[in-house]
């Protein structure tokens, strides 16, 4: 505004001076009249100028307000568009930061998702490895690790046949095992570790995308299963139960012993009888048949005839005793509990050691047995025939060990049996002092299979089969204390009741 003002007081100007030009050019000029004519004239047509210039500049004007209005109008509708796209920026801003933050969040569940899954696959205690279809591992676990000693880093990438070289497959039976998409099992596979013998399951599950084989998508999870328990405890069973149809056996061939055995005795008795001086009948007899008894018992000695006999009958009756034994062990039903008396049972199982005719019988007459129980010794519901195997190779390992060649004891060799109550427990303790276990083999002697004798004279069993069948059948405890030299005591706990409600220390 201020410069269209300005720009009309510049015309203003201009259109005086032209005024006083026009003026001062008639009076030099000298002529009055005509000079106020044509200064009329001049003014009129200043004049009309000065209109003509006033009437554009307001046309001007009015344009130039006009343009200002429609710029007011632009500016107006830009704003509002500025505003307008300001406002979706905003909201555009609002929406991508949700996403972002929907983003990270989904990016945590992830990472959760994969942790888990990763503990979960490491808290297996199996080997799980993941391999592609060329047989590169793609995912190897803790096990895999601690089992191998390859860590994850190092089997990435590796082909499976390098980083578990054990695995009894080829490259081309895994890729067909692959292409197949069929699980394969291979279960108790043997292995030696640290010297030892060790059982493992092999699957291998091909991945399955549901769709054909695609070799991009392919690969398979390979899981070993250390099964070495298993397999030893089936092992005991299977000992176990041997064992006991050897004891059905043994009974059943006592059951028939029985009657020829009371036939021999019967009649060695009855030749002892009329053989002897002693009984008046025998003479009277004899003297019938015209003959001198007194020469026929004279004969009978002088032959030894009462000696052998007597060793007849000695030998019948230490057979009955042990067909006797056989039959109580026999009668005792495998698995069912009753109410026993251990010392009974400990008192069979020294006869029948003793009478087993193992190979070690023949020094066995220099080991001192003595037992000594509580006179109040309570009966315990338990399985009879699968406590008499357990005193019989307690018993029988002693006896091994106090003969074995390699010992050499200067004093006395002794078996020392004892038994009493504790609370709602008995206690059973066969000591020897024989040499003792070493303390590099002490944690292995109730391991199936683990023996320090000689092919043929030990399976390792003995031991494994007596601690299932003290701790899984009976819930007791047993354990071994020994000092290499100095003997060896083994200690078996036992409830009462058959039934175990608390825990105990033995
Ligand atoms: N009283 C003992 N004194 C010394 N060592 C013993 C004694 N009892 C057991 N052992 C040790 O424990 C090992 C395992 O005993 P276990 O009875 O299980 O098997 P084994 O006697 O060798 O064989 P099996 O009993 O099958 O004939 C024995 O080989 C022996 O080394
Ligand atoms: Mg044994």
């Amino acid at each position: 505004m201020e410069q269209i003002s300005a720009k009309h007081n510049i015309q203003r100007c201009f259109v005086l001076s032209l005024c006083l030009c026009a003026t001062n050019t008639c009076f030099a000029a000298g002529k009055e009249v005509e000079a106020s004519f044509t200064l009329l004239i001049i003014i009129a047509g200043l004049l009309i100028i000065q209109t003509l210039l006033i009437a554009g500049l307001q046309r001007s004007r009015l344009k130039n307000k006009a343009a200002r209005n429609l710029l007011k109008l632009h500016q107006k509708e830009l704003e509002q568009k500025i505003q307008e796209r300001t406002h979706s920026l905003h909201q555009k801003n609002n929406e991508l930061e949700t996403a972002i933050q929907n983003q990270k969040i989904i990016a945590i569940q992830l990472q959760d998702t994969k942790r888990h899954l990763q503990t979960m696959i490491n808290s297996v205690p199996d080997i799980l490895v993941g391999v592609a279809a060329d047989g590169n591992v793609t995912y190897w676990n803790i096990a895999a690790f601690e089992k191998t000693g390859v860590s994850f880093d190092k089997a990435l990438g590796t082909h499976i046949l390098t980083a578990l070289p054990q695995l009894p497959l080829s490259d081309e039976q895994l890729t067909t095992i692959i292409r197949s998409q069929k699980p394969f099992i291979n279960q108790q596979l043997q292995q030696i570790e640290n010297e030892e013998p060790r059982f493992y399951d092999l699957r291998i599950y091909p991945l399955n995308s549901g769709q054909s084989f695609n070799e991009q998508a392919s690969g398979a999870v390979i899981q070993l299963k250390d099964v070495t328990k298993r397999i030893q405890l089936e092992n005991m069973m299977i000992q176990n139960e041997k064992m006991s149809s050897l004891g059905e056996l043994a009974a059943g061939i006592a059951h028939e012993m029985n009657n020829p055995l009371g036939v021999i005795l019967h009649n060695v008795q009855n030749i002892i009888r009329r053989t002897t001086l002693e009984l008046q009948s025998n003479t009277e007899v004899a003297a019938k048949q015209n003959i001198n008894f007194n020469e026929v018992t004279n004969y009978l000695n002088v032959r030894e005839i009462p000696q052998f006999l007597d060793n007849i009958k000695e030998a019948g009756e230490r057979a009955g005793k042990i067909v006797s034994n056989m039959l109580e062990f026999s009668h005792n039903n495998h698995n069912e509990k009753n109410w026993v008396d251990i010392p009974k049972l400990i008192e069979q199982a020294i006869e029948f050691n003793r009478n087993a005719g193992f190979a070690e019988q023949s020094k066995m007459a220099d080991i001192k047995v003595t037992t000594s129980f509580d006179s109040e010794f309570p009966q315990i519901f338990a399985s009879a025939a699968e406590l008499q195997q357990v005193f019989l190779n307690l018993l029988r390992n002693a006896y091994q060990a106090l003969t074995s060649d390699d010992y050499e004891h200067p004093g006395e060799l002794y078996v020392n049996i004892s038994g009493h109550q504790k609370k709602s427990d008995v206690i059973i303790e066969i000591s020897d002092n024989g040499p003792g276990i070493k303390e590099n083999i002490k944690d292995h002697i109730f391991e199936p299979f683990f023996t320090t004798k000689e092919v043929g004279k030990g399976t390792g069993l003995g031991l494994s089969v007596s601690y299932f069948i003290i701790t899984e059948h009976h819930k007791g405890k047993i354990s071994v204390s020994s000092q290499y030299g100095k003997g060896a005591t083994f200690k078996i706990r036992l409830p009462m009741s058959g039934e175990r409600q608390f825990s105990f220390d033995i």
